[in-house]
Formats: structure tokens, C-alpha cells, sequence
């Protein structure tokens, strides 16, 4: 892919880009360029370029403003000591975008295009992302996405295709850091069914989640868990993390995928735990066996992961009827947790050949 660049004529200054990297939040800075390439059938993709960070301009009929044919990926560059930086798996991240377009009827976009627009994009805004702090949780947050931006309000496939590469530099995810977060069980909305987009990562599965996590919120949690869609009894994911449950025998089980995103963090776990010695069962986790298993204490430790929130340990669980303790443990969690982003900072071997040096 041959890539045009165009430079911002007024970067942001190095005070105002030290206060931000010295506190980022979450998605809420944005980098001071973006990387856009367009897709119609007739020219394939075509016209990649990076130019300075600003709003796009999109014709009102454009078809992701209707039926929101739209799908994103969520990745992290990471600062080493040595002052490069590293993606962990851009290439899953570019094979799970071209299992979303198939879903969503949408160009496949070639892995290594994916890869060497992240990069490229990565290169030009090098000084965003964050040094390697001492809680270990400050990197370049990465947000590719592609839509439909034909103009046309019939309903079909958009003949006319943007992807775009944004970065935003951040911090933790959720403002406890890696504390326990607390759960709520929505029974009434639920997030994917048989058929449905649930393993898709695309703008409507999170459009539906919202009401839910404002449930959440009102009720004093920080994500939601939904169950399945069908009989209402095995647990899902969250709005936007898989899950994992400990048991006191060193079982270990997530939910099996389907209709749940098929996390790249929750992939990374299954070896990161194999190699520690534990197997994990992939199965139907019904919402009964967490709450009597946590209440028994054979349920040792719950925890969430995803590329924002990481590996985070999970703590009590509100239900309509009822809450369920936070199990009695965090230490299997942080240890994943310690391995991983180890791993992803460079600060241990990575026998998995998972780490990328975009810089
Ligand atoms: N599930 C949902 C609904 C998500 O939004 C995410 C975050 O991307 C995940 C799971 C975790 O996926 P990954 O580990 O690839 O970030
Ligand atoms: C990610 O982890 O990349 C996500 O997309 C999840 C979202 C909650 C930010």
C-alpha cells in the first residue's frame, strides 16, 4: 500500500502534550494525525494517506449515519525503556476487522494493509505514546475503524468504504486501576443472539449495551454482564470485556464464543495460563453455578479482560434479586495480569512471538 503523508503545520507543543501523557484518561486526546485509505468496487482501496487529526466530512446520507454498517478493532502501542514501541498481535487484530467485514458486509481490508497503516500512523505520532510509567498501564490506545460512507439510503452493501486509524494516549480504563470492579446482571436487555453480530466488533452490539451500562452506573457498578440470548442463563461478556472464573481445584473456565467477541486478550490468557500450568475449559457458564460456586467459595477468583481494561479482578455481582460476594481472591488474577503486561512492556521474555516493533 503506497501511503501519502501530510504533516501537520501546527503539532501540539511539548507542554501541553507533557500534561496530557502525564495524566490521559481514556479516549478523550486524540494524536495530532489520523490515517484514512477509501474502498469502491470499481478501484478496490485506494488514496491511503495520513494527514493532521480534524473532523471528516460526511454527506448526511451517508449509509453508516442509517444502518450503521460500521465495524472497529482496539489495540495498544506500548513504550519500551529503551524508548521503542511495540503492538502485541496486530495481526489478530487485523484477521478478527476482516472477520467483521464479512459479518457486516464490508471489503476486506488485507492484514498487512491493516498492520502497515497501524504502523505507519504509530511512526508519525511516535511522541504520543506515553513512557513506560511505574504502574505499568500508560500506552498509546489505537482505534481502527471502517464504515459505510456511500451516499445512498437504500438498504445494501455502501459501494463507497472508509477505514481510518485514530490514536488517543490512555491510561487505566477504569478509574480504580486494577481494583476489583463491580458487576451488574442485566436479565431484561441482552447483548447477541444465535445468527446475530455478537461476535462481530461493530458500533451496534455497543449501541445496544448502552442502556444497560447506564443500569450499571445508576446502580453503583462499572460494567455490565449479559447472558445469553436464548434461554437467558449462561454468562456472556461485558459491555466490553471477556470473562474469566477461577476454581479452588485450578480449573479455570470462560465462556465458550459464538455469539460473544472473540477477545484477543482473552485468546492470549488460554496460553499465558497453559504455560503456568493450568488448562482452561471453554464452556456455557450458566449465571447459577457463579452464584452458588462464589458463595460455596469454590469460585476463588473472577476477572475481566480486554485490551482497555487489561486483566482486571472482578468483584461482587448485583442482581435484580440479590447480590453475590466478591470471591475471596485476587492472586492467580494479578499474576496473569503481571505476566501479560510484562510481556507487553517488554520487561519479560515473549516466548510467544507475540510483541511487533512498530518503532
Ligand atoms: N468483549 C467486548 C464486547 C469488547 O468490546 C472487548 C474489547 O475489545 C473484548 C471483549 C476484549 O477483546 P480484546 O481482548 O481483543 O480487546
Ligand atoms: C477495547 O478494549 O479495545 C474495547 O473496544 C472496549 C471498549 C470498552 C473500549
Amino acid at each position: 500500500m503506497q501511503i501519502t503523508t501530510t504533516l501537520t503545520s501546527n503539532p501540539t507543543d511539548d507542554a501541553r502534550l507533557a500534561e496530557i501523557l502525564a495524566n490521559p484518561g481514556f479516549g478523550t486526546n486524540f494524536t495530532d494525525h489520523m490515517f484514512t485509505v477509501e474502498w469502491t468496487p470499481a478501484e478496490g482501496w485506494h488514496n491511503a494517506r495520513i494527514t493532521p487529526y480534524g473532523p471528516i466530512t460526511l454527506d448526511p446520507a451517508a449509509a453508516v449515519l442509517h444502518y450503521a454498517q460500521e465495524i472497529f478493532e482496539g489495540m495498544k502501542a506500548y513504550r519500551h525503556d529503551d524508548g521503542s514501541v511495540w503492538l502485541f498481535r496486530p495481526e489478530a487484530n487485523a484477521e478478527r476487522m476482516v472477520r467483521s467485514t464479512e459479518r457486516l458486509a464490508l471489503p476486506a481490508l488485507p492484514v498487512e494493509d491493516f498492520v502497515q497503516a497501524v504502523d505507519a500512523l504509530v511512526e508519525v505520532d511516535q511522541r504520543w505514546v506515553p513512557a513506560n510509567d511505574e504502574g505499568g498501564e500508560k500506552s498509546l490506545y489505537i482505534r481502527p475503524f471502517m464504515f459505510a460512507s456511500e451516499k445512498f439510503l437504500g438498504v445494501r452493501p455502501a459501494e463507497h468504504v472508509t477505514f481510518m486509524v485514530i490514536a488517543s494516549p490512555a491510561g487505566a480504563y477504569f478509574k480504580g486501576g486494577a481494583k476489583p470492579v463491580n458487576l451488574w446482571l442485566t436479565e431484561e436487555y441482552t447483548r447477541a443472539g444465535r445468527g446475530g453480530m455478537g461476535a462481530a466488533k461493530t458500533g451496534g452490539n455497543y449501541a445496544s449495551s448502552l442502556v444497560a451500562q447506564r443500569e450499571a452506573y445508576a446502580k453503583g457498578c462499572d460494567q455490565v454482564v449479559f447472558l445469553d440470548a436464548e434461554e437467558g442463563k449462561y454468562v456472556e461478556e461485558l459491555g466490553g470485556m471477556n470473562m474469566y472464573f477461577v476454581y479452588d481445584d485450578g480449573s479455570i473456565v470462560t465462556p465458550e464464543t459464538g455469539t460473544i467477541l472473540e477477545g484477543i486478550t482473552r485468546a492470549s490468557i488460554i496460553e499465558i495460563l497453559g504455560k503456568m500450568g493450568y488448562q482452561v475449559t471453554e464452556r456455557k457458564f450458566g449465571i447459577d453455578e457463579w452464584r452458588a460456586d462464589v458463595t460455596s467459595g469454590r469460585i476463588t477468583e473472577i476477572f475481566a479482560c480486554g485490551t482497555a481494561a487489561v486483566v482486571t479482578p472482578v468483584g461482587s455481582l448485583k442482581t435484580a434479586d440479590g447480590d453475590s460476594p466478591a470471591p475471596a481472591s485476587t492472586e492467580l488474577t494479578m499474576k496473569v495480569r503481571a505476566a501479560l503486561v510484562d510481556t507487553q512492556f517488554g520487561r519479560a521474555e515473549d516466548t510467544f512471538g507475540w510483541m511487533h516493533k512498530s518503532v
